[in-house]
Parts: C-alpha cells; structure tokens; sequence
C-alpha cells in the first residue's frame, strides 16, 4: 500500500508500506516566509508544531521542490534526525550554502533533471527541473508497486515534461498548487483599491486554473489533488489579500476543475490510500474546523533605516555587478529600475516616497531622484528602505519583494519585461548568473527554432516561448493565435506580434535576430 498524507501547506507525506520509504516534502513549520510576510494557514500552535515534527521525523526521505523558504525551511530541516534530502542540482549558490550547512545533519542527494534514483524495491523517484535551468522549481515523480504520484508542488508546469511523463506512466496521483492569491504576480502591482484588482486577480485564477486542467488532461490521472497553500499575509496592508474570498477557500475553483475528473482539496492530516495503481481508501478532511483560527499579523520592521549614503553605496555595488552580468548576455534591458523607499510599511500605497534611485544597467549608472518624474519606460518599487537595502545588498530578490506583497510595483508600459526581471532575480547570485549568462548566450547563438504551418505556408519561430522557456512545438492556433500553453502569452501569426503577454515582443524577428 501506498499513503499520501498532508501535513499543511505543501508538506505531505508519502509512504511505501512494502518497503518502509518515506518521503516528506517540503517541510514549513518555523515561521513567516518572504520576507516575513507569509503566514501559514492554518498557523499551528506549539503543541501541534511538536507532534508534527515527530511524526515528520519518522521519514527516510525528504524532498525539498526549491528554495523558496514556504518550501525551504533550514531550521526545522535542522530539529531533524538524519535524512537523505533529494534536490535539484540547481545552479543556485545561496541555496546550495544553505544546504551545505545542514550536510553535518543529512545526507544531501542532487537530483539531475530526469536521473532515475532507485530507493528501494520497485521504489524510484525521479526529479524534473523547472526549465530553463537556472529558475529554481522542481517537481517530483514517484513510481512504486502501488501507485505513481506526480508532486508538482507551484512549480511551472512545462507541457513537453508532462506528456513526457505521460508516456511513462500512469500517474495515480496528481499534485498541485491553486494558490494564485500567492503568486507574486499581479499582487505587488495593485493597489488595495485598484478598480481592476478583481478582473486582473480574476485572470491569473483563470491561468491557474487553465495550467491545472491542462495538467489533468495530459496525464488522466486517477485522482488530483489541490495543495501547497493557501497563506495569509502578515502586514494590515495587506489586508484586502487575506479578505479575498478565494485566500482561503479553493472550493469553487475545485468545483470547475471537477469537469476534467475528480479533483480534491484536501485539508490537513487528510489521507489517501493507493493499491495496484488505484486509489483504494480516502479520508478527506474539510477545512471547516481552521477556519476559526485567527489571522496573526507581523510586528512591525524593527531594522535601522539605512542611511542615504549606505543606500548610494550598496546602489553602485549593485549596479555594476548586474550590469557586468547583463553584458555578458548580450543584452539589454531598456528599461531603467526606480527604487523609492519609505520609513514605514504603512506608505508604500501613498506615492510618497521619502527618497528615489534611478537605477540604468545598460549604461551602469545610478543616481538619486528628488522627484521621480517616470517617464516611461520604468520599472518602479515602492518599498520599506530596509527591504530596498536587502535587495541592492543581493540579501533578497526581486521574487522575494514580489511575493511578500511588501513593497508597490509600478510600470509603464504595462508589459513583463523578462530581461530586466531575470537581471533581477539571478544576477545576485554567482551560480544562477552565470546559468542566465550561458542560457542566454546559447539560446542567442544557435536560437534552435521550429516550423509551423500558417495558412498553408511555413514559418519559422523558436522552439521556446520568449517568456519563460515553454516549448512551443505544440502550442494550439486559437483564431489565427498561437497561444503559449504555460502563461497563456499570445502571439498573432500575421506578424509575430505578441498580443496578450510582452507587446514589445515578435516571434518572427526573434527568429530573424537568431539568423
Ligand atoms: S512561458 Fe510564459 S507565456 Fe510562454
């Protein structure tokens, strides 16, 4: 028999009983995360913590998806008895110190992408990398005599992978996220009364929904399951978050996932039971019992503001190290970065901003602003100074700011500019730039790009989405549109154009520039 438990966020528990394997993925129990802005739900209390960690320390294995610290948690790995951790060998540097630091505790096992790992009698995992490279997200894939359960824990779904998978098994089990109220994306670019929070909040449950339904319909599995959330956050800001109907309750977006084949959600200590590829027993719990639970709010910063010339100088450090890295690519990002801070949290919806960095890496160069004046092309965050500093000292990234909710994303033009987005989230980091560097060198020299039939004609585009690197091989032609099958970017097969996604991108010239 095979058990998946759930333990709370994304940490379950499966358990070959055969063999005694048992893997725990992703363990969360010591805290806030993102910058302290992230609150488990349910938040347990000290006596819960205990016996869960109990319970976890019973494992062989633990599974850990990425670094994310809702998935990475270094100080309850540490209460631990000694484990073998299986993780991606990501190029990730800040990860990998981390890990190193708990190899005097457990065994650290790097999973190469695909690499089959036998870990017992008809027990093997497999590991598959986020693609490209060096974005830090795995999912895992277990195969044992009772059942194969696909744990995709929030990381992007790449279709090529799943119809890979497909081919080779028969998932049982499904795994996967619905917490798009947590996705970073578009919660840090709207205000808490943005007359277009709810269509734009509306679009990417949409596009979560759709990544989901697409998953069920790639693999069939025999049952799927919606986990790894939901969280609250921790800051009265951002209140209007934790207020939204669907923070906490996933129960409609389960019903419409429930067309496609049966889909639960699964509260915690729930458990389901596999046998000979079936599901054989389930005990669903309802999540009715933690909703009493109160929200619990973060204290305030409590760091010294930085000073106006330790920003400056941690500006030009930062500066010219990403700069260095931006021009190993070969690139640029046309856009400059404003950072504005404020002494307090409470500001970052004001427009006020205390002080201002223009922030220009193609010509490496950064000064303090009176005023911003924004004209566009920017890309502005309005944030607590201390954030700012953590940020121009490569302490956090921009997707830590990003899913903490605690700073204010401005931009104009309204578009996703990867570029300066990648700059910012690997640059700061040795072995995740020099992946950016060689991903985006490669891809620049060989542009590997496929044929498409347009009208009867073919068309050459590359084989990877610009976006985020989603295979476009079988991406569907909706109405004279390709449509990328991961974040849904479209592109007119006139003209290249992209339509719904970066507008400044064409798939045609990219194909061109590859030449
Ligand atoms: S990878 Fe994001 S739209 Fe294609």
């Amino acid at each position: 028999m095979l058990t998946i438990e759930f333990l709370g966020q994304a940490c379950t528990s499966l358990r070959c009983h055969r063999t005694g394997i048992e893997i725990v993925s992703d363990p969360w129990f010591s805290g806030p995360a993102h910058l302290n802005s992230w609150h488990a739900f349910p938040e347990w209390t000290t006596e819960e913590m205990e016996q869960l960690r109990d319970r976890i320390d019973g494992a062989t294995h633990i599974y850990l998806s990425h670094e994310h610290a809702d998935h990475f948690d270094p100080q309850f790995l540490r209460t631990l008895n000694r484990k073998t951790i299986l993780v991606g060998d990501f190029q990730n540097e800040r990860f990998r110190k981390e890990l190193q630091n708990l190899a005097s505790i457990h065994e650290i096992r790097y999973c190469r992408h695909g690499e089959i790992l036998q870990l017992g009698d008809f027990v093997s995992a497999q590991l598959f990398m986020q693609q490209p490279a060096f974005r830090t997200d795995s999912i895992l894939l277990v195969q044992t005599a009772d059942g194969c359960v696909l744990n995709a824990n929030d990381c992007g779904l790449n279709t090529s992978v799943l119809r890979r998978i497909a081919r080779n098994h028969q998932v049982t089990l499904f795994l996967f996220t619905l917490n798009y109220m947590a996705n970073g994306y578009p919660i840090s670019y709207l205000f808490s009364g943005d007359p277009d929070f709810d269509s734009r909040m509306q679009a990417v449950r949409d596009q979560t929904l759709d990544t989901f339904r697409l998953a069920i319909q790639t693999l069939n599995p025999a049952l799927s399951v919606a986990f790894a959330g939901p969280v609250t956050f921790g800051d009265p800001i951002n209140e209007h978050l934790n207020r939204h109907p669907e923070a906490c309750n996933w129960s409609d977006m389960v019903a419409e996932l429930q067309r496609e084949g049966p889909v639960v959600w699964p509260a915690p200590f729930s458990a389901i039971e596999c046998m000979e590829g079936k599901v054989a027993r389930s005990n669903i719990l309802d999540w009715e019992g933690f909703r009493a639970r109160p929200i619990h709010y973060s204290e305030p910063l409590a760091e010294p503001l930085p000073s106006l010339e330790q920003i400056l100088q941690a500006a030009e450090h930062f500066v010219d190290r990403l700069s260095g890295v931006l021009h190993k690519t070969g690139q640029r990002v046309d856009t400059p970065l404003i950072l504005s801070g404020v002494a307090s949290i409470d500001q970052i919806e004001s427009n006020a901003a205390d002080w201002s960095l223009e922030i220009d890496f193609d010509r490496q160069h950064v000064r303090f602003l009176q005023q911003p004046s924004l004209l566009p092309p920017y890309l502005q965050i309005l944030a607590p100074a201390q954030i700012l500093y953590e940020l121009l000292t490569f302490q956090a990234n921009v997707d830590d700011l990003l899913l903490s909710a605690r700073g204010r994303f401005r931009r104009n033009p309204d578009t996703f500019n990867p570029i300066l987005h990648d700059l910012l989230r690997y640059g700061g980091d040795n072995l995740s730039s020099q992946a950016l560097i060689n991903w985006s060198v490669r891809r620049a020299k060989c542009g590997e790009s496929i044929t498409i039939e347009v009208d009867g004609e073919p068309r050459c585009i590359p084989k990877l989405c610009p976006h985020e690197g989603e295979s476009l091989e079988t991406a569907g032609i909706v109405n004279g549109h390709l449509v990328c099958p991961r974040h849904r970017w479209k592109f007119d097969l006139n003209t290249g154009q992209c339509v719904a996604g970066d507008r400044t991108v064409n798939l045609f010239s990219l194909v061109e520039q590859q030449g």
